[in-house]
């Protein structure tokens, strides 16, 4: 089971690693000086060149590995885009208000906090060991009021952390069921509640100034990249299968954001739409790449049983058994997997929970959330889902646009079915205007009618046909108006819809869960955090550290940093007065993972010391090879331990 400690194994204190953040200018809130917006963040230094880093590597290991085609559409929208997509209907979270206060609480967190804030009760009441998160509980005891040592019937228990494991699956309706069975009410004034009503989370805005054009800031990137679909396809020269790609910022206003970057109501999102042909089973052609790849699946079976436990198998067999539905859904889902490993999550706090069924966006047919541990529990961090055929059908019905494929048949298909034939030259006179309307209703005649008719046809000499916007809604029509055969048609064109596989990835809870996963302290002195990012995503990959301020250091110290600028890589001087463990303390705290010292033998032979921050060992070579070992290390090319077996250590001075 995943748990939240560091890899040191000491509990992740959240309220250090805060301050650090803060501190160190991560991340703050946005407007602080006026009091602050929930749910609005800005980024600072260390924060922007982590989100660049884990952007980056996101275009690499998809965009530019899978020749996706990037787009940058725009945030605000037209209404009639997202009344068509089923946002404007459907977009909506469930909340209920206190009629008294005018208080607003997202009614399946308020169900979630108070049947967890009554089981913790009920632990405590039990003599059992109870996990504080003291975040967390702070905030409960302020909110919820009922904090109360109360022992719970042990079919109570039961019954409670079934409807917390099947928690997301409930509407608006079962919501206020639970919300009266439970007696759940304002927590901290024990008043009653309304029942849920559906709040829509899109931010409304009008575009232009004559207010007419009604839109919205767009809550996610995807339909920018179904509208242009046609265009794409064009580019991609007709040919199928593709995949759309689109990082930018998305918004929602949430009822409720809470637990920092978790739950914002502006964030960054990097999205992929992957094109895919509905027959034959949505095969992916490099499903083979990563067949043998162990995932940790947590099913809607056992979620609707009322339990969380994951089941470890092979994508390769999470498929090939029906769980996962189909090869490109898996794929990407190990794919996500392999990016969030290459940033430098931690495996074991990975899983992927399938939607239930009315947890799902109306769009989507299948959905299985990438979650990462945290300090706040498992948080969704990557949706995937299977949107089927259904935003292109819809924005295609709507516009009229060509919003399919086109393809030759490799083999003609050759279909045998019912055709009519009408003599055009007495219809027009028989029905004058009322001709099209006829027409378009005999037109319209299913197979299976049409087989009825021919036999009528051939039994009476006439059939009788309804035809709505006529007189007596029905016309008859003659042998010599009307002839119905079985033919055989030959089709060389097929024309479909393809199907879409979102991995859908919220930038912001990745970087923060990101954060909690590389978070340790030095072993007896808590207060000196480590970030230990991989090299690739760090914010700065060198600290450059002269012994002192002596003058002959300057040179030297700019030289390199200009020659490790030069090669790209990020690179800081600390010629502080403090001591050279200070400063080494302070950049690892930024996450730091490389510093290089120079010192009086550096002036003497141009050889450099380079520090590894998690391990604090040390090699010392010449700066040639100093800059290129960063260079690699910078890259992802080698790993410490690799630089450490080809270089010399270096034991004579201490950097702790
Ligand atoms: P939740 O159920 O937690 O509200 P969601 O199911 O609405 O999330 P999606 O609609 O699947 O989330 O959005 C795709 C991704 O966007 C999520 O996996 C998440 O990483 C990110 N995301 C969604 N809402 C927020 C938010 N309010 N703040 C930060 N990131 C978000
Ligand atoms: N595009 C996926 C989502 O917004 O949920």
């Amino acid at each position: 089971m995943a748990s939240n400690t560091t890899k040191t194994g000491q509990p992740l204190d959240r309220a250090i690693l805060d301050s650090l953040l803060r501190r160190r200018l991560f991340y703050t809130p946005s407007f602080e000086i006026y009091g602050g917006v929930s749910g609005l963040y800005d980024y600072g230094p260390p924060g922007c060149a982590l989100q660049a880093n884990i952007v980056d590597t996101w275009r690499k290991h998809f965009v530019l590995e899978e020749d996706m085609l990037e787009v940058d559409c725009t945030m605000l929208t037209p209404h009639d885009v997202l009344k068509t997509s089923g946002h404007v209907d459907k977009f909506a979270d469930w909340m209920c208000k206190d009629p008294k206060t005018g208080e607003i609480f997202r009614a399946d967190h308020l169900v979630e906090e108070v049947l967890e804030s009554r089981l913790k009760g009920d632990k405590e009441a039990r003599g059992q060991k109870v996990v504080v998160d003291e975040e967390k509980d702070n905030k409960r005891k302020k909110k919820v009021k009922e904090t109360k040592v109360v022992k719970l019937e042990d079919a109570t228990v039961k019954e409670y952390e079934e409807v917390l494991a099947k928690i997301d699956n409930y509407n608006g309706e079962e919501l206020g069921q639970l919300i009266v069975k439970y007696n759940i009410t304002n927590p901290v004034t024990g008043a009653e509640l309304l029942p849920p009503v559906s709040f829509n989370l899109m931010f409304q805005t009008s575009i232009g100034p004559s207010s007419n054009l009604r839109g919205y800031l767009r809550p996610e990137t995807a339909q920018g990249q179904f509208l242009t679909f046609q265009k794409l396809l064009e580019f991609n020269q007709q040919s199928m299968p593709f995949a759309s790609a689109s990082i930018g910022k998305s918004f929602r206003n949430e009822i409720s954001p809470r637990a920092g970057l978790l739950r914002v109501r502006e964030f960054l999102m990097a999205e992929i739409e992957h094109f895919v042909d509905p027959e034959g089973g949505k095969k992916h052609p490099r499903f083979h790449e990563v067949q043998d790849m162990e995932l940790a699946f947590l099913s809607r079976e056992i979620q609707l049983s009322g339990r969380t436990e994951v089941e470890k198998m092979t994508i390769g067999k999470a498929v090939s058994t029906g769980l996962v539905d189909n090869e490109t859904l898996g794929y990407f889902l190990a794919r996500i997997q392999l990016f969030l490993l290459r940033i430098g999550i931690d495996e074991s706090k990975i899983r992927l929970r399938q939607h239930m069924m009315n947890e799902m966006a109306h769009y989507a047919t299948d959905c299985w959330d990438a979650e990462l541990f945290t300090s706040y529990g498992w948080i969704e961090c990557v949706g995937c889902a299977d949107r089927s055929a259904y935003d292109l059908s819809v924005h295609k019905d709507k516009t009229g646009a060509a919003l399919f494929v086109r393809e030759t048949r490799q083999e003609p298909l050759h279909i045998e079915e019912w055709q009519i034939d009408l003599d055009k030259k007495k219809f027009g006179p028989r029905f004058k205007k009322e001709s099209k309307t006829v027409e378009a209703a005999v037109d319209a005649l299913s197979q299976e009618l049409r087989e009825k008719l021919s036999l009528d046809l051939e039994k009476d000499g006439k059939v009788e046909i309804d035809v709505e916007g006529v007189s007596d809604g029905k016309v008859v029509l003659e042998k010599d108006l009307i002839k119905i055969e079985k033919r055989t048609r030959v089709e060389n064109i097929r024309e479909y819809v393809p199907n879409v596989i979102e991995p859908s990835f919220g930038i912001g809870r990745i970087f923060y869960s990101l954060i909690e996963h590389s978070y340790w302290s030095r072993p007896g002195d808590e207060a000196r955090g480590v970030l230990s990012f991989p090299p690739v995503i760090a914010p700065t990959k060198v600290l450059l550290v002269p012994l002192s301020s002596h003058q002959s250091f300057k040179p030297i110290v700019d030289r390199i940093a200009l020659r490790l600028r030069r090669v790209g890589v990020s690179n800081r001087v600390d010629d502080s007065s403090a001591s050279i463990g200070k400063r080494y303390a302070r950049n690892d705290e930024l996450g730091t993972p490389l510093g290089i010292t120079v010192d009086f033998q550096s002036v003497k032979d141009n050889t450099f010391t380079l520090r590894d921050r998690d391990s604090m060992k040390q090699v010392r070579a010449s700066e040639d090879e100093i800059v290129a070992a960063i260079k690699s290390l910078a890259e992802g090319e080698e790993t410490w331990n690799d630089v450490f077996k080809r270089l010399p250590e270096f034991l004579g001075q201490d950097v702790e």
